[in-house]
């Protein structure tokens, strides 16, 4: 049983994490069907086991943890997600399902329409004029956006008189839709965000919500936003809406609210299939990203009839888009040093779009790999990504195999500084053991420093690191604080504006707190949450640095081999150095506890 319970609650753990990513970080690190399948795990222990349900399961509340900024809304009707599937048999017993729930066993009416990938709105009309736009948040309270709304080209302020059907506007109508970036205004997006040193975007959703989500309207309105209407959660007018749901986006579409018109009321689960065959079908040529579609019940009495459930309605689900495959050709293969002197195994593609992304290598994680792929240079392979999720090589297609192939040759001292290579976990992990003596590991490390869960130097990308290294401007974090505008101007391409904006951020981080101090440091094993938790306990970098093994090995989140390396760390005269140099006065770098 208490296996059971450690299982819950690791699956909850991460789902808490993915979920704190997406929504207050707008990143995301796993593939949404990584996530839909712990979720739906934890769904499937939860039933088994009831009575280890908590209030905050992710099961039962919808991710979603609020940014401050804003002024906070009430929904009065909850924004709800919805339950993915991702197998056309799971559909089927979806309409297995209603049929007994609803007792009726004849054809249904779906409507379909597309999943497209941004962020939910809730947008409320009284007597025609837009009041109050809202973010989903954690699906009860979200954000107040209208003035960001506002400035959305798409979203009307105010509704059109309906000539067709209702004479008037109603006095009350709130409607749920998605905001969202083309993909073309996304690739633009992002170049102009490149060029004025910003660190692109991960994906249209993220640039979606990141500039939906801007303090200044101002900024907003000069995003390429776009809006489409999916669905009416309330409304009170001198006209009863339609049952049908589709006929109600008419409606809307009246009203002059934008809707997609790829929207399809079908008649039967058979067509739902065929609808979906034909969106994955033109998906690629759609203006928009679009991760799967949306099958909704038609009729709004069965919607009800239905019901929802805490997390997601009864009447809808969203079928997904399996994972994107192409095949391509593997140029070259590299051994990369990364921070921890770890030697990772790159293959250089010929470059192939998957998923409107551009992959021109993919790593191979290490030489075990390498050898199960049976992979050589030249060889024609199968890359699979979806999302966010980084692209990896399924196979090797051996009919594609020529005799121009070269066998890939491992290396036996670091390809950077030439160093000796050691081995590990049964000859599968390479090692640099030069340290930060090896220019690859001393660059990573000045890259992990100033990242953005670390120092967060905004700007400080790895060009820019790549560039002060070699110039010698920058060896070791210290020398981040002791640059200035003259020494930065010996940077390609870094105008006097450019040079400002970073030394600003590199000011900027000089506020940090302790835990996100002592993950920048690097330690092997210490990741977020350890750095966290070595924060809280130690209260000072001083207590840290001086703890005793005994006292690290006592705590009871981190393991021997943990406790070792961070003792170990604190051992080592260069990082003594480093940090007694960083945090000297005539740096000004000022410690929080808080985390
Ligand atoms: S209906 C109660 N329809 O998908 C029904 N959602 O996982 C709630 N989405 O946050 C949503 N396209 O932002 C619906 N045609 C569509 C959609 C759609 C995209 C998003 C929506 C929601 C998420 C649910």
């Amino acid at each position: 049983m208490k296996f059971i319970e450690k299982k819950i609650q690791n699956l909850r753990k991460k789902l808490h994490h993915w979920e704190y990513l997406y929504y207050i970080k707008n990143a995301s690190e796993v593939s949404d069907e990584k996530y839909d399948a712990i979720l739906a795990e934890l769904h499937q222990l939860e039933k088994i086991y009831p009575h280890l349900i908590t209030e905050n399961s992710p099961t039962q509340c919808i991710g979603g943890v609020l940014q401050d900024n804003f002024k906070k809304i009430n929904h009065k009707i909850p924004m709800l997600s919805l339950n993915s599937i991702i197998k056309s048999h799971q559909l089927l017993s979806f309409d297995r399902r209603v049929k007994i729930k609803l007792d009726d066993h004849h054809i249904i009416p779906y409507c379909c329409e597309l999943k497209i990938d941004g962020v939910a709105v809730s947008l409320l009309y009284k007597n025609g004029k837009l009041v109050c736009a809202a973010t989903r948040g954690d699906g009860k309270i979200g954000e107040d956006v209208t003035e960001n709304v506002r400035t959305i080209y798409s979203v009307p302020m105010y509704l059109k008189i309906d000539v067709n059907n209702h004479d008037k506007i109603p006095y009350l109508l709130e409607i749920r839709g998605e905001i969202f970036i083309s993909k073309l205004c996304f690739l633009q997006l992002n170049e102009i965000t490149v060029r004025e040193g910003n660190r692109p975007f991960s994906n249209s959703r993220n640039a979606a919500s990141g500039s939906l989500r801007q303090l200044d309207p101002a900024i907003t309105a000069k995003r390429p936003l776009s809006f489409y209407c999916y669905g009416v959660s309330d409304y009170f007018g001198k006209k009863e809406l339609p049952d049908s749901h589709w006929e109600r986006l008419q409606l809307c579409k009246n009203w002059g609210l934008p809707i997609s018109n790829h929207i399809s009321l079908v008649n039967g689960i058979d067509k739902v299939l065929a609808y979906y065959s034909y969106i994955e079908r033109i998906r690629a040529s759609l203006e928009f990203n679009i991760d799967g579609i949306v099958v909704k019940i038609n009729s709004c009495k069965y919607q009800n009839k239905l019901g929802c459930g805490s997390k997601a309605p009864n009447w809808a689900v969203s079928y997904k888009f399996p994972a994107e495959i192409r095949s391509t050709k593997v140029d070259n293969v590299i051994f990369q040093v990364g921070r921890t002197g770890i030697i990772t195994p790159i293959a250089y593609l010929e470059p192939i779009m998957i998923s409107d992304v551009i992959i021109r290598k993919v790593s191979i994680h290490n030489i075990n790999e390498v050898k199960r792929l049976g992979l050589m240079v030249g060889d024609t392979v199968r890359i699979q990504r979806s999302g966010d999720v980084i692209p990896k090589i399924l196979e090797v297609v051996l009919s594609k195999r020529t005799d121009r192939v070269k066998a890939i040759k491992f290396p036996h001292f670091c390809p950077i500084c030439g160093s000796l290579i050691a081995t590990q976990y049964r000859q599968s992990i390479l090692r640099c053991t030069a340290g930060l003596s090896c220019l690859a590991q001393r660059k990573a490390a000045l890259e992990h420093f100033s990242s953005r869960k670390a120092m967060n130097i905004y700007g400080m990308g790895n060009r820019i690191i790549d560039q002060l290294v070699n110039k010698n401007l920058v060896s070791t974090p210290v020398d981040f604080f002791n640059l200035n505008e003259n020494k930065l101007l010996c940077l390609e391409g870094f105008g006097a504006e450019h040079a400002k904006r970073l030394l600003w951020a590199i000011e900027n981080s000089k506020k940090i707190t302790l835990a996100r101090f002592i993950y920048a440091l690097g330690i092997r094993g210490v990741g977020e949450t350890v750095a966290n938790n070595l924060a809280v306990v130690y209260k000072t970098i001083e207590n840290l640095v001086t703890a005793d093994l005994r006292s690290l090995s006592d705590l009871k989140y981190i393991g021997p081999i943990v406790a070792n390396n961070i003792y170990h760390f604190f051992r080592n005269p260069d990082n003594l150095k480093n940090i007694q140099d960083l945090i000297d006065p005539s740096i000004g770098i000022q410690l929080s506890v808080i985390i």
